[in-house]
């Protein structure tokens, strides 16, 4: 599966509950077809929310972050994953624990969903890494993270528009990197500290974006995804 160019645009559905989920999912125009469920939903709605995005025909990236055991991961991407296309897991699970995951995952066969690793939250700095033992700076941590995640089967990594082009030139072509923290030219950041253009996500290698709050709380949602997928195919050319 070689990852797409230009980049795919995923919206993140982060609202609480099945109303704002209606709303949201009415505002966005049919263009938008693939979308992130993450945790808040997922725990409001559990598996309906997948229903309901596929009722409108949406591609999904269920962002459940998965960290357990080896046995426990398989058998929650087995139970999770029919017709999902990206699920992530912590890479800090360690390689049984990913290469359960990846196996779970090709084992659905053809439609089988991505398995993306998180490396370093983007929350976590070198003095958060060193409370829990970790002495290598966050970019040596996330680099070391990424590669252990592709070596023991996953399909590619969310990192930060900050990490893209260097985890793609360690990673290679094949790599399906999506990075969250995307502004379109103008935008307000919000709380985003570190943000990039979809034109540079795009230069730099990512395989997708997530695009939440630019997206929901446009005036006008149809508008603003287009000048997303417009920024994404000119930085995909240059
Ligand atoms: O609204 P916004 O575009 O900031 O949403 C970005 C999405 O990506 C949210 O679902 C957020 O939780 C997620 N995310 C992020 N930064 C990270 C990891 C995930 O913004 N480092």
């Amino acid at each position: 599966m070689k990852p797409p160019i230009p980049p795919e645009l995923i919206v993140a559905l982060d609202v609480p509950d099945r109303a704002a989920l209606s709303v949201a999912l009415e505002r966005l125009p049919p263009a938008l077809d693939f979308f992130k469920i993450g945790l808040e939903l997922f725990c409001a709605l559990g598996p309906e929310a997948l229903t309901l995005v596929r009722r409108r025909k949406g591609r999904i990236f269920l962002d459940l972050k998965l960290h357990d055991i080896p046995r426990t991961v398989e058998r929650a991407v087995r139970a999770a994953a029919a017709e999902i296309e990206l699920l992530t897991v912590h890479a800090a699970g360690g390689p049984a624990m990913i290469r359960a995951a990846a196996e779970a995952a090709r084992a659905l066969g053809g439609a089988r969903p991505r398995i993306l690793a998180v490396t370093v939250l983007t929350s976590l700095d070198a003095a958060d890494l060193a409370a829990i033992g970790v002495t290598r700076s966050p970019a040596e941590q996330v680099v070391a993270l990424a590669e252990l995640a592709m070596e023991s089967g996953a399909d590619g990594v969310v990192c930060s528009p900050q990490e893209v082009a260097a985890l793609r030139r360690r990673l290679g072509p094949e790599a399906y990197l999506v990075t969250p923290g995307i502004r379109p030219t103008g935008a307000a950041a919000g709380d985003q500290k570190r943000v990039a253009t979809p034109a540079q996500a795009a230069r730099d290698g990512a395989s997708a974006v997530v695009v939440g709050r630019p997206i929901l709380d446009a005036a006008d949602p149809a508008a603003a995804a287009a000048a997303i997928l417009e920024e994404l195919r000119a930085g995909a050319v240059s």
